[in-house]
């Protein structure tokens, strides 16, 4: 994995990242949603529980100890390929003020190391068509459509 901004360091999502406002990194995605502490606990045990499942990653920045940017690989279990892995790249969001500074590319570029580390076979993700000259700098190639139905 190529060499971090000095200033910056990569963490595996820890249960105080809360109050380091992760979640404030991740509405620069999408709506949050009022959280309290005991609705992100909930969800950081459940991933915690499923700890070969849900890989989520953070970049701190070192100087204001906040989370900078983040991502996450959920891994698949199938019976096609042989009971094979796919890591699907989900919640990509770079804190607007440190966007620009290659750590969007760091993240997948850590995100792919763990989904070849757990033996995938194929990484894939869906994005904004905005952003696919970005996926595309991080090695990602277009491929077939992406479908949603909204409950
Ligand atoms: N269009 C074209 N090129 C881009 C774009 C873009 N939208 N974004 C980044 N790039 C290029 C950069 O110029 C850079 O190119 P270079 O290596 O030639 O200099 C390269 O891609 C790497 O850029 P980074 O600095 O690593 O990008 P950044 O840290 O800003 O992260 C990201 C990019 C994740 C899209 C960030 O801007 C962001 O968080 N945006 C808002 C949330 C979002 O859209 N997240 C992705 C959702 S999709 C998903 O989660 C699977």
């Amino acid at each position: 994995q190529a060499n971090l901004h000095e200033g910056y360091r990569l963490f595996p999502l820890r249960s105080n990242d809360f109050e380091r406002g992760y979640l404030d990194v991740l509405s620069v995605l999408t709506e949050v949603g009022a959280h309290s502490i005991d609705t992100w606990n909930a969800q950081f045990q459940f991933m915690k529980k499923h700890n070969d499942t849900y890989f989520t990653i953070t970049i701190m920045d070192e100087t204001t100890n906040r989370v900078a940017a983040t991502g996450t690989i959920l891994i698949e279990h199938k019976f096609v390929h042989k009971n094979g892995l796919v890591g699907h790249i989900e919640d990509i969001a770079v804190d607007s003020s440190h966007q620009g500074k290659k750590l969007g590319i760091r993240i997948i570029e850590a995100l792919k190391f763990i989904g070849q580390a757990t033996g995938c076979y194929k990484v894939i993700l869906d994005c904004a068509s905005k952003n696919i000259p970005f996926y595309e700098k991080c090695g990602f190639a277009p491929k077939e459509s992406q479908m949603a139905w909204y409950i």
